[in-house]
């Protein structure tokens, strides 16, 4: 398969028709495992690589204060590599146990770009995207703490994760009104079985030029036939770790 590349939206940037997410990355596979999987990713093409500040293996013992292995193992593999790539991170989930140690407030974002460069041995990251829509803090300062991010040097583009078309719709309104670096991407789920962006999401994207970077493209295990329906899920997947389902899968729609 010969991986093609593409603009990212209506920017400038090229980024890999396939990418590659490292969500397991010091969570289920360790550093050794992990430089496999991005060897074999870059051989095939692939130069845009995925990770969050919160992927590490305190995602599943509900421990904020054990993460961001993914994005330190990938600072010590990528080496050279890394201006040959896409580097793509994101904040927002919970990483300590203070007040401001989650969410998109400028206190917060400050904070956790500089700990997301540090484990990655970079001083800059081409997509910092917001995890998931921040209901407590007004747009207008996420989007002028990015915006600094970005006149710093520290951050190339911005995007959104997690976001209906509305929240995107609303961001751009801000970022035109107030000249701000706007969200040039969104990472929505995407499969057969959870294809709800194909009603607002998909259409706003093309009309506004708006990168779309789907994850979960298995269903997150469920596509690949080791479920069966009614049965318990198999010992050591992520549905009997008690990894929630899809939403249409969970309604049944
Ligand atoms: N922005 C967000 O909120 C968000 C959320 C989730 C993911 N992501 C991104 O998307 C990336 C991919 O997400 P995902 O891991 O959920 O994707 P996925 O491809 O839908 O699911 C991967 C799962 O499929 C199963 N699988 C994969 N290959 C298999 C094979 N050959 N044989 C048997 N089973 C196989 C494994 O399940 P088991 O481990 O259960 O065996 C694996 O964990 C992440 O790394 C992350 O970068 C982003």
């Amino acid at each position: 398969m010969s991986i093609g590349q593409r603009r990212l939206g209506r920017t400038g940037l090229k980024v890999s028709e396939v990418s590659l997410g490292t969500m397991a990355f010091g969570r289920w596979i360790d550093q050794k495992a992990s430089a496999d999987v991005l060897d074999t990713a870059l051989e095939s093409g692939i130069t845009l690589i995925d990770t969050a500040d919160v992927y590490g293996s305190g995602m599943d013992k509900g421990n904020p204060l054990e993460t961001g292995e993914s994005e330190t193992i990938l600072g010590n593999l990528l080496g050279a590599r890394r201006h040959q790539i896409v580097l793509a991170t994101k904040v927002h989930g919970r990483v300590g146990l203070g007040p401001n140690d989650a969410g998109q407030s400028r206190y917060h974002i400050q904070r956790a770009v500089e700990n997301s460069l540090k484990r990655l041995q970079t001083d800059y990251i081409d997509l910092y995207q917001v995890h998931r829509f921040d209901e407590e803090t007004p747009l207008e300062e996420t989007l002028r703490a990015l915006d600094d991010l970005v006149r710093q040097g520290k951050v190339r583009y911005i995007g959104a994760s997690n976001y209906a078309a509305w929240q995107i719709a609303k961001a751009h309104g801000i970022s035109a009104q107030l000249r701000l670096e706007r969200f040039e991407s969104v990472q929505p789920e995407y499969s057969i079985i959870a294809r709800g962006i194909e009603q607002e999401l998909v259409p706003f994207a093309v009309s506004e030029g708006v990168g779309v970077i789907v994850y979960s493209p298995l269903g997150r295990g469920l596509l690949t036939g080791k479920y069966s329906y009614g049965g318990q899920p198999p010992a050591g997947t992520r549905g009997a770790a008690g990894e929630a389902a899809p939403d249409t899968v969970r309604t049944g729609t």
